[in-house]
């Protein structure tokens, strides 16, 4: 594997991990504000991007490269509102998007045409966690500061995350 994709890849592996870390301290966060539902759904994306971090650490070692795991900084642990939350989750999926384009396109530049078809799987992906996630900002931007219609979203999330399929092992 060229060492340009080999440490291209190694920065998305930091990136996952650190948006495992991410919705993890959001979770949390929901766990300890009343928002049992949208903590079982964030806990599961935590899951989520840990497999997503796996499945490039498996793919770079059995390509003949080297998973580096690197220095991740505090996510941050305060919200000011479930809105906030989904504001923020929203934000970093367009990020991890723009992300993972940029690595697809490292693979062009370098002609490793197998690591851009091994990409494919995210960049799908990272279409569905963006709409996913854009459905849910969208129900909460919509029932504002509404205990009622908060309560009954929380609900939802839950169910959502009851009805997910299991994560898959990579
Ligand atoms: Fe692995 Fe949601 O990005």
């Amino acid at each position: 594997m060229k060492s340009k994709v080999e440490s291209a890849i190694n920065e998305q592996i930091r990136r996952e991990e650190f948006s495992s870390r991410l919705y993890l301290s959001m979770a949390i966060w929901c766990e300890c504000n009343g928002f049992p539902g949208a903590a079982a759904f964030l806990y599961r994306q935590s899951d989520e991007e840990r497999m997503h971090q796996l499945k490039l650490v498996h793919y770079v070692n059995d390509r003949g490269g080297k998973a580096v795991l690197m220095a991740l900084e505090q996510p941050e642990g305060t919200y000011n509102s479930l809105l906030d939350v989904f504001q923020k989750v929203m934000h970093h999926e367009e990020y991890i998007t723009s992300s993972i384009n940029d690595l697809y396109g490292v693979t062009l530049e370098e002609k490793d045409y197998t690591t851009g078809n091994f990409l494919q799987w995210y960049i799908t992906e990272q279409i569905e966690e963006e709409s996913t996630m854009r459905t849910i900002l969208d129900k909460i931007s919509l029932v504002g500061t509404d205990k009622a219609g908060m309560f009954h979203i929380d609900k939802e999330l839950d169910a959502m995350t009851a009805a997910a399929a299991p994560i898959p092992a990579v």
